[in-house]
């Protein structure tokens, strides 16, 4: 069977035949038939906006790898720093390189004073940490005006190292802010998970637990990328005009923040609490299926997932193993009847619904004392990573240009402008 598609434009009789390569074939075919034509793709539900070889998504069968290693594999033996390496760079580090990018990374976790005494003192002491934390990582660039040089590879290296190293002291300070505690500096002496966790929680003689330092490390594994999602392709839009990678990576947050995005851990977290019990799980799958609930089943459905994400299953394992250290959320009990009603019911299977990655996140985030406003920007500080990982991508590939998609009018014909007395 031919590997090739052809189009024909039935008003002229034109046709263009162009190859399919792993089920894509080039736009550029319409351009070929007729250049005034455009395809209407609302969400880009059929668009593959560019090539990529950071992660291989398989929705249907539920695969996840990043740079060809599969994420179980990553998230078992992996760390998330070198897991970071492998997604910039595009292979593990030998132990020299991790060594070398360890030590970078973390002489970059201090921020300067400015932004903790003067910018974020400025937020009204109820701000929610992830609009602090969407802000901030645009104040962040005001700092490095040679952040604007995105077409130097040593500026373009030089804020990927900041970026990644204070994310997770950023994070912090928008917690203590918000709960009022003074913050506490970067530890450069313990590991990257660590030193967030200790950001996080240090009054007197706070000591990391292991368990929970591994846990948010493979958290951050799983949260690290996730090819051309709302957030990434955001970043790429962005950066497409050039913009420095604070101000990019800051809209790539924005987007997050939704709740049909990174937000939905918050919600599903709500959710639950909402249901109040295994009892009225029957009752919500029912208000959820005829719309009464008002919202979704929070956590479940994917664009590209029509199976188990496979990150929903080692987050559920990671969440076993964080109680063992807290004490079992008392939401899990509803989860797991949720996701098993779910699970059962035509309307969740026909539509292919599975738990997503943040169907379980947030009850680890909660066990471990996250206040559920944290959870969004528990994920940003991981994803900052596949943020940039795209970013110098896409600014290093000869194909990409300023992004402008073209719009269908649908608006009224040239009319002439009535005074206002005649209206
Ligand atoms: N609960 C109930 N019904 C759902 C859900 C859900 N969570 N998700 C999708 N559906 C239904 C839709 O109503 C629609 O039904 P219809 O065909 O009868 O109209 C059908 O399934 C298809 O849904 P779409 O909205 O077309 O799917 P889309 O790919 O646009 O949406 C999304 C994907 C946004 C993730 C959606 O599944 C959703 O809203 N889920 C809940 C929010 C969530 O968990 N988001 C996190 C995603 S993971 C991440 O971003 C990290």
């Amino acid at each position: 069977m031919p590997e090739t598609i052809t189009i024909t434009d039935d008003r002229t009789g034109k046709q263009v035949t162009v190859p399919i390569t792993n089920g894509v074939f080039p736009a550029s075919a319409v351009r070929e038939l007729d250049p005034s034509l455009f395809i209407y793709d609302p969400a880009y539900m059929q668009t593959a906006a560019c090539r990529s070889s950071i992660t291989y998504l398989d929705g249907d069968n539920g695969i996840l790898r990043y740079r060809g290693y599969p994420i179980e594999q990553l998230a078992e033996k992996s760390t998330f720093l070198e897991v970071a390496y492998l997604l910039l760079n595009g292979d593990l580090p030998n132990a020299e390189q991790l060594k070398q990018w360890t030590l970078d990374v973390t002489h970059h976790t201090f921020v300067h004073e400015n932004m903790r005494k003067r910018f974020l003192d400025g937020f009204h002491y109820d701000a929610h940490p992830m609009g602090m934390f969407v802000s901030s990582m645009a104040a962040l660039g005001t700092f490095y005006p040679e952040a604007k040089n995105v077409l130097d590879k040593g500026s373009r290296d030089q804020q990927i190292l900041r970026l990644i190293a204070k994310t997770p002291t950023i994070a912090a300070m928008c917690h203590r802010f918000s709960v009022g505690l003074p913050f506490v500096y970067p530890d450069n002496d313990i590991s990257f998970p660590a030193n967030f966790l200790n950001m996080m929680w240090k009054i007197g003689d706070y000591e990391v637990d292991p368990r929970l330092e591994r846990a948010m490390d493979v958290l951050f594994i799983l949260h690290a990328d996730h090819e051309q999602n709302c957030g990434t392709t955001s970043m790429r839009v962005v950066g497409s005009s050039q913009a420095d990678p604070y101000s990019a990576a800051a809209a790539a947050a924005s987007a997050l923040y939704g709740p049909l995005h990174g937000g939905a851990n918050e919600a599903v977290v709500r959710m639950l609490a909402d249901i109040g019990s295994i009892e009225n799980v029957p009752a919500f799958i029912e208000d959820v299926k005829s719309g009464k609930a008002g919202s979704r089943l929070m956590g479940f459905g994917h664009r590209v997932y029509k199976n188990y994400d496979p990150r929903a299953r080692i987050i559920k394992e990671v969440a076993y193993g964080v109680f063992e250290v807290t004490g079992k959320n008392p939401l899990l009990d509803i989860a797991l009847k949720l996701e098993e009603a779910a699970l059962n019911d035509d309307y969740f299977k026909s539509r292919k619904l599975y738990p997503n990655v943040d169907f379980y996140s947030g009850l680890i985030y909660q066990a471990m004392g996250f206040p559920a406003e944290m959870f969004t920007v528990l994920f940003a500080i991981p994803r900052t990573v596949g943020w940039l990982a795209h970013w110098q991508e896409m600014l290093t590939d000869k194909e990409q240009k300023i992004s402008r998609p073209r719009q269908w009018y649908t608006g009224v014909d040239e009319r002439d402008y009535v005074p206002l007395g005649s209206r």
